[in-house]
């Protein structure tokens, strides 16, 4: 069986405390990346205890209730299985035959089969069926009494992606780990040191981090840490002081992270819109780009490749540069990107979007693009990330961490983005008059406002989706932009409330849908885009004629839609442009409320995960 699971949640805790707590806490902010094992080892002072089990992080809780390890060092994990069934013995830590070294492991190690294999026939015994434990078993082969140098040894063994966190009884005095291609940061404190995959895990404790880059290697020790390169050369690393607050990784007195984040919109847009507004107050500017109108001209086609809302994000931003500019812009799924040989050269600019920075189809997509030659800028919410730092420029969304696995305030700022994109590649090109970006400049300002007066009544919207919640299948029209809107929409109800969705492009419907639509089948219904309204009312009047349950999502100043559909949500009127990041508002509390009503697990719904750092 295949051993590769690689979406999982690393912390390690070296310091003066018990690192038990620290562990579990720091898990348990890590499970947006993996929920299916989790484990601890704790170091006891005299040898390494190790605590997992399958289930969620509170199966784990419960195991070590009533006597949990104690300890000044410890690892934990929390994981994601890919291939293979989570059980207890395919859970991290992962321990070496002699229970001398430990490993957590977030990424694929791809020769590990044929290591096994060498490892077997030496008399080694594994215990799990995981790509990892090959490691620490390596580990306990090339022990010399150094145990840097052991892990070089590994390191220069093995073959795939990692982030690894080693832990030995023979030096319980330090943690050592390391990365290549999945994310890992160390936090700073006092007269203790943290490892963690990601921010959130930390940001209670210290707000002081490094963040790792691939080929470093950090030794942590209680009172120290120090970094190396590849070549074991030391370095000297930047600190990246988080500006986020404790909170603003944590529920902040919500239910669900999902609802919290859906809230968090106003301030979300904001920050991402902080700067970028040049002192005049109608221009764009970007700092992080400083591109020339000669630079803008040598573009002459634009990709935008992405994964899953990121995608849909990336539909939007299509419609608006191509708008815009008029460069032609084609949208691409990063997973057929780059296996469907794209003609992409030196005149073209490849645009990734991605949230965690981390998904590891669009890094392929934006490494395939840098082979060809194209320019390419990221969009993305994590800064530092291995998107982040692969790509030409990096523009982000400071939407701040988003927990739910369902994405929603990453979104609206990456429309926000691509919006600001567009306007400040038409300065450049002067594609369009000045007038209309100032009036589109102007409406973007005013975003976080309309959106805080939009959340102000969600009353209807929670009637609504409780009667929709026991609904089978529900459809979702739009035309132009309300159509990307609409495909994100069915995207939020598919992944949360499990109630089948689908979108559909409205003049679409009648080329053979329309057979699915019979009297009671709810259809969602957007009609915000003013050059198809009229188009988009025939198409409700079809789906009416067939007795559907329609919801229009319209503008507040739209005296005409109620007359066509059967309940009407209405968006603060806005510019036709910024129309997507207040119509998706109502579709993701739709989809929340309905899957409250249905009983489901909104923040981690099953079989998804936040981040996919696998193909
Ligand atoms: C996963 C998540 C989605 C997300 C997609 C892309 O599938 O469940 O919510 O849109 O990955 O993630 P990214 O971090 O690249 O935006």
């Amino acid at each position: 069986m295949k051993g590769d699971f690689a979406m999982c949640g690393i912390v390690g805790y070296i310091g003066e405390e018990n690192a038990t707590p620290f562990l579990l806490d720091g898990l348990s902010r890590l499970e947006y990346r993996g929920y299916d094992s989790a484990g601890i080892a704790v170091y006891d002072g005299q040898k390494i205890v190790v605590e997992k089990t399958a289930g969620r992080l509170e199966a784990l809780k419960q195991k070590l209730e009533h006597n949990p390890p104690a300890g000044h060092a410890g690892v934990g994990h929390t994981r994601w299985a890919t291939h293979g069934r989570p059980s207890d013995r395919n859970s991290h830590p992962h321990s070496s035959c002699d229970g001398k070294f430990i490993v957590v492991h977030n990424g694929i190690i791809e020769n590990y089969l044929e290591l096994k294999e060498a490892l077997l026939s030496e008399g080694y015994t594994f215990t799990s069926e995981t790509d990892t434990e090959v490691v620490a078993q390596l580990m306990q082969k090339h022990y010399t009494g150094d145990l840097l140098g052991t892990v070089r040894k590994v390191l220069a063994i093995i073959e795939g992606s990692y982030s690894l966190v080693f832990m030995s009884a023979y030096q319980p005095d330090r943690l050592i780990c390391t990365k290549k291609d999945n994310p890992l940061v160390i936090g700073l404190g006092e007269r203790a040191n943290y490892i963690a995959s990601d921010i959130p895990a930390i940001i209670a404790k210290t707000r002081r981090t490094y963040i790792l880059s691939d080929g470093e290697t950090a030794i942590v020790t209680k009172d120290s840490v120090r970094i190396e390169n590849s070549k074991g050369e030391p370095i000297d690393k930047k600190e990246f002081v988080v500006t986020w607050n404790a909170q603003a990784a944590e529920k902040g007195g919500y239910e669900h992270f999902m609802i919290k984040e859906i809230y968090d919109q106003p301030k979300a847009v904001r920050d991402t819109l902080s700067g970028r507004i040049g002192k005049d107050g109608h221009s764009v500017v970007f700092e992080e780009l400083s591109w020339t109108a000669r630079e803008m001209e040598k573009i002459r086609k634009i990709f935008i490749v992405a994964c899953g809302t990121a995608y849909h994000a990336g539909m939007v931003g299509k419609h608006y540069i191509e708008q815009l500019t008029r460069v032609p812009v084609e949208t691409d799924i990063a997973s057929e990107f780059r296996y469907r040989a794209p003609i992409v050269g030196s005149d073209c600019l490849l645009i990734v979007v991605s949230q965690s920075g981390e998904t590891s189809d669009t890094l392929a997509a934006l490494k395939e693009a840098k082979r060809l030659g194209a320019q390419t800028l990221a969009i993305t919410n994590v800064v530092d990330s291995s998107i982040a730092r692969e790509a030409g420029k990096a523009l982000y969304t400071y939407a701040g961490p988003e927990i739910a696995v369902a994405s929603t305030k990453a979104y609206t700022t990456q429309i926000m983005v691509l919006l600001l994109l567009a306007v400040y590649m038409a300065q450049l090109s002067g594609s369009t008059q000045e007038r209309r970006l100032k009036e589109i400049v102007a409406e973007i300002k005013c975003m976080p406002e309309r959106i805080h007066k939009l959340l102000e009544d969600v009353d209807p919207i929670k009637v609504f989706a409780q009667q929709y919640a026991a609904s089978e299948d529900v459809f979702f029209i739009g035309r132009l932009l309300d159509y990307a809107v609409a495909l994100e929409g069915s995207l939020k109800l598919k992944e949360i409330s499990y109630i089948h969705a689908e979108a559909y492009a409205a003049g679409e419907l009648k080329h053979g849908t329309l057979a699915l639509i019979v009297a009671g089948t709810p259809v969602i219904a957007l009609a915000t885009q003013e050059e198809v309204y009229e188009k988009t009312l025939s198409n409700i009047k079809e789906v009416k004629a067939r007795d559907a349950l329609v919801i229009g999502i319209a503008m507040e100043n739209d005296a005409n839609i109620e007359k066509y559909v059967d309940h009407a949500v209405y968006i603060p009127h806005t510019d036709k442009y910024l129309a997507p990041v207040l119509a998706v508002i109502p579709l993701q509390l739709l989809a929340y409320y309905a899957a409250l009503s249905r009983g489901c697990n909104v923040d981690m719904p099953r079989n998804l995960a936040k981040s996919v750092t696998v193909e």
